[in-house]
């Protein structure tokens, strides 16, 4: 009932001409069951919105302001990129949570301007490793779901998606067992239960990122409450992208 939903995070990766590229030549060839994204830089989406017509895959930005508009040097607001047909956009990713000074509350201010305009949210979350080690994980989840929905109805909470990303995960090559991503997007589960009740909860798609590549993407993909992937560095390349999409 849950339609995976499979996401390339290219973070700050490739120039236009190379993102025209990778889309022309993955057209072809793309085969999924799964609702296939690349979430790419800003400059590009435009271009890779008129590349990607008439096939399946939908097109993410990473970041954007929560203003309407103004006096926000250096920043891209939700309808500006609505304009071009943007479908996603990633919140809270622990890069700029940990680099450019993202917040709870910041997150929450711009998921809520992303329901507003139409653009699903990818909430972000997940603790580090210190945390996991001093076995604060579910606290520190719990808190930036709570955090991150604040003043959301359980309607718009349905239509959003979640991305549980243990940060000593990320770009490290060290995956969370299958069962340990499990654990955490279950309890993640649990918690939007606890605030919208059972029924959202269950419909709510959760991710799992975290060093995600073909040889693992079907054993984290086939856990009761994954139900997709946020793939940074694997979804770069176009083989494997292609692989991570039809697993
Ligand atoms: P990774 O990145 O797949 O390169 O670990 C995931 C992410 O940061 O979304």
């Amino acid at each position: 009932m849950r339609k995976p939903i499979i996401a390339g995070n290219w973070k700050m990766h490739k120039t236009t001409k190379e993102a025209v590229e990778f889309a022309n030549n993955i057209k072809e060839k793309i085969e999924t069951n799964v609702e296939a994204v690349i979430c790419a830089p800003f400059t590009q989406l435009k271009d890779l919105k008129i590349a990607l017509a008439g096939t399946e895959v939908k097109i993410g930005a990473q970041n954007f302001h929560y203003a309407d508009q103004g006096a926000f040097t250096g920043e891209i607001s939700a309808s500006m990129l609505k304009e071009i047909g943007v479908d996603y956009v990633i919140l809270g990713h622990s890069e700029r949570r940990e680099l450019f000074a993202e917040t709870d509350q910041t997150v929450n201010l711009k998921t809520k301007k992303a329901i507003e305009a139409g653009i699903t949210p990818i909430v972000c979350v997940g603790e580090s490793l210190e945390q996991r080690e001093a076995e604060v994980t579910k606290e520190v989840v719990k808190a930036q779901v709570v955090a991150g929905y604040q003043g959301i109805s359980a309607e718009d909470a349905a239509t959003t998606v979640i991305a549980y990303e243990p940060i000593w995960a990320i770009g490290t090559g060290k995956t969370a067992t299958s069962e340990q991503a499990n654990e955490v997007c279950k309890f993640i589960r649990e918690v939007m239960a606890s605030l919208y009740g059972q029924a959202t909860a269950d419909v709510i798609r959760i991710q799992y990122g975290g060093s995600v590549k073909p040889s693992n993407v079907a054993e984290i993909m086939g856990e009761s409450d994954i139900d997709g992937a946020l793939v940074g560095g694997a979804s770069l390349v176009e083989a494997d992208y292609l692989a991570l999409m039809k697993f």
